[in-house]
Order: structure tokens, then sequence, then C-alpha cells
């Protein structure tokens, strides 16, 4: 746990019954990029359960906010949320990832595509001033199976776009979209980009990769589709050590902020030898 701090709850907010928000406190020498993610865990019987978490604030916010997703029984998604407000949270001391701004080449618009919790690394890079400095326009594509899994979307609709000193005011364009129930737009990203949809609504050219930029973030599955369809229009990734690409997505977790595996047990008796590990 040394590579962990305490900190506290400080807010929690439910979007459904699986999705939730927690706000904590932010430890002061913690540095990170927007798009970045920390280890983020609780203390288990003297044990550190920890797992990646995108921030989702921005980076200049005291606070760190976090928008995480139930997972069955006695795993930590589910211990997360049934966190209150005062409840003790430990918070990795490093940051990392691979959905950074400068992992891409100069362009024109960014597309942010993310569904589910997946959103949360985009909500910190659209609080980005840099952001806004590097793109004329930045497009966040947010699709959830439900409309409650659209979390935040009053606050990016409201808040964000209406507040005068913003640049993201006209510069971001929010495209929510639902799959499994009724909404004002319906329809997996990968379909609303390959029917011409999404372009015709939001007046812009279908994707190209001499000036649109892509970040992506879901499930392994989502990620694999955006994936080919992006190189399919022509941007090429960003290779995990190189130069800036057209896209990028989150590679995974590197050994930093991974919890330290949990001891194992001694040995019995030696292993015959040319046994099967
Ligand atoms: C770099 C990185 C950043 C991440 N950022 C976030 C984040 O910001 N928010 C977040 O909720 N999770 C995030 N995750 C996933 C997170 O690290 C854990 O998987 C999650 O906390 C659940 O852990 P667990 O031990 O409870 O269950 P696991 O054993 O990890 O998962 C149990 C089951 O739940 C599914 N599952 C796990 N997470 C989700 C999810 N978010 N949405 C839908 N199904 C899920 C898994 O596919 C699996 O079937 C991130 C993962 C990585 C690698
Ligand atoms: N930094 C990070 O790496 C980071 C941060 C946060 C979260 N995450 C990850 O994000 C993931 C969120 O879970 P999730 O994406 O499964 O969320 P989810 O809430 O299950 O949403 C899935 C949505 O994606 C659609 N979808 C499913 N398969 C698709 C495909 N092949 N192509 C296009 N769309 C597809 C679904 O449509 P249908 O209803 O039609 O199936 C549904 O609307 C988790 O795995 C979490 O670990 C990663």
């Amino acid at each position: 746990m040394h590579n962990h701090t305490l900190e506290r709850v400080t807010n929690i907010r439910h979007w459904n019954d699986r999705l939730f928000s927690v706000t904590t406190t932010r430890p002061p020498g913690l540095r990170f990029e927007s798009g970045h993610y920390v280890s983020l865990g609780l203390a288990a019987q003297d044990q550190l359960q920890a797992r990646p978490h995108s921030v989702a604030s921005a980076t200049r916010d005291p606070y760190l906010e976090f928008l995480s997703h139930a997972t069955p029984a006695d795993t930590l998604g589910s211990r997360l949320q049934a966190l209150r407000v005062g409840d003790p949270v430990l918070v990795g001391r490093q940051s990392g990832g691979t959905l950074r701004l400068s992992d891409l080449r100069p362009g024109k618009r960014l597309y942010l595509l993310a569904t589910g919790s997946g959103v949360a690394p985009f909500l910190s890079i659209i609080r980005d001033p840099q952001a806004y400095e590097a793109f004329d326009t930045i497009v966040l594509v947010h699709c959830a199976r439900e409309v409650s899994g659209l979390a935040y979307r009053h606050y990016i609709t409201q808040a964000l776009a209406g507040r005068q000193d913003w640049r993201a005011r006209g510069a971001l364009r929010y495209v929510p979209t639902v799959t499994r129930e009724p909404f004002e737009r319906q329809g997996r990203i990968t379909t609303l980009i390959h029917s011409g949809e999404l372009a015709r609504e939001l007046g812009l050219p279908p994707l190209n990769p001499e000036h649109d930029r892509a970040m992506v973030c879901g499930s392994k599955t989502v990620r694999e589709a955006l994936c080919a369809m992006l190189e399919g229009f022509g941007l090429r990734c960003r290779p995990e050590a190189g130069p800036p690409g057209d896209y990028v997505y989150e590679r995974g977790t590197p050994a930093a902020a991974r919890p330290a595996p949990a001891p194992r047990p001694p040995r019995r008796q030696a292993m015959p030898a040319g046994a099967a590990p």
C-alpha cells in the first residue's frame, strides 16, 4: 500500500444501479495529464484491492473524480459502489496512460469515441484548455446501453457548453447515443460512423487522416471494433513507443499502476523435476 495515499470520499453520485461517480480529496503531490489514469483502491483485510481508473476531473481541479462501474459482489467495483461520503480510499501516487493529446499528430478535429464508463478520460480532456488550442473542433461521441448510462450528459450540454469564458463553446460537439432503449439518437458508434449519419448530423466531412484525429475508450471488443473502423478510414494508430499518430487507445496498465500481487503461500514440497508448473 506504500505506493498509495489515503484520501477521503467527498461526494458520490449514482447514475443508475451500476454506474456511479466518486469524488475524493486529491493527494497534494499527484500530477497527471488529462486522459491519464491512476490506481484507485480500498484496503481489504490489510491487503490493497486496487484497479486503474481514469481521472474524470480536470488537471487543475483540487479534487479527483472517477466514473466507475459496479462489478460482481466482493470485487472492487461493488465495494466502490457502496462507498459513502467520508469513507477512506487509496489513490496511487503515479499516473499514466496512452490517451494523451501529445501522442496525436496535429489536426483540425479530435474525435473522442467512448462507450460506458470509457467516457471518463474524455471528461478530463474536454475540460483541458490545451485540447482547444490543439484542435478547432472536438467531437465527443458517448454510447451507452441506456439513457441513464449517459453520465454527465446534462453537465456537458448545459454547464460546460454555456460557460462564457470557455473555449469549448462552439468548439465542443457532443453526440450522446443509446443502443437499448428509445432516445433522440440511437445506434452504436460504429453504425453512426459507417452509415454517414454522424458526419451528416455534424455537417462535417467523413473521417480522413489529413485532418482528423481520434481517441478510443471502451471494452476490448468495442476498442477493437473502433480501431478497425478508424484504420479503414486510413487513420494510423500511434505505435506503443514512437512518434505521434492519427489515433490512440488505452493500451493497459504499466507495472507502476498495477496493484501488487497477493503473496503466494509457501510451497509444501519441492516440485519433482520435469513436472508441469
Ligand atoms: C487503464 C485502465 C483504466 C480504467 N479506467 C476505468 C474507469 O475509469 N472506470 C471504470 O469503471 N473502470 C475502469 N477500468 C476498469 C477497472 O480497472 C476495473 O476493471 C474495475 O474497477 C472492476 O474491477 P473489479 O476487480 O471489481 O472487477 P474485474 O474483475 O476487473 O471485472 C469484473 C467484470 O466486470 C467487467 N467490467 C469491469 N469494469 C467495467 C466497466 N467499467 N464497465 C463495464 N464492465 C466492466 C469486466 O469485463 C469483468 O467481466 C480501467 C481499466 C484500465 C486497464
Ligand atoms: N482508460 C481506460 O482504459 C478505461 C477507462 C474507463 C473505462 N474503461 C473500460 O471501458 C469499458 C466500458 O464498458 P463497455 O464499453 O462494455 O460499456 P457498456 O456500458 O457495456 O457499453 C457498451 C456499449 O457499447 C456498444 N457496443 C458493444 N459492442 C460493440 C461493438 N463491437 N462495436 C461498437 N459498439 C459496441 C453496446 O451496444 P449494444 O447495446 O448494441 O451491445 C453498448 O451501447 C470497460 O471495459 C472498462 O474497463 C477503460
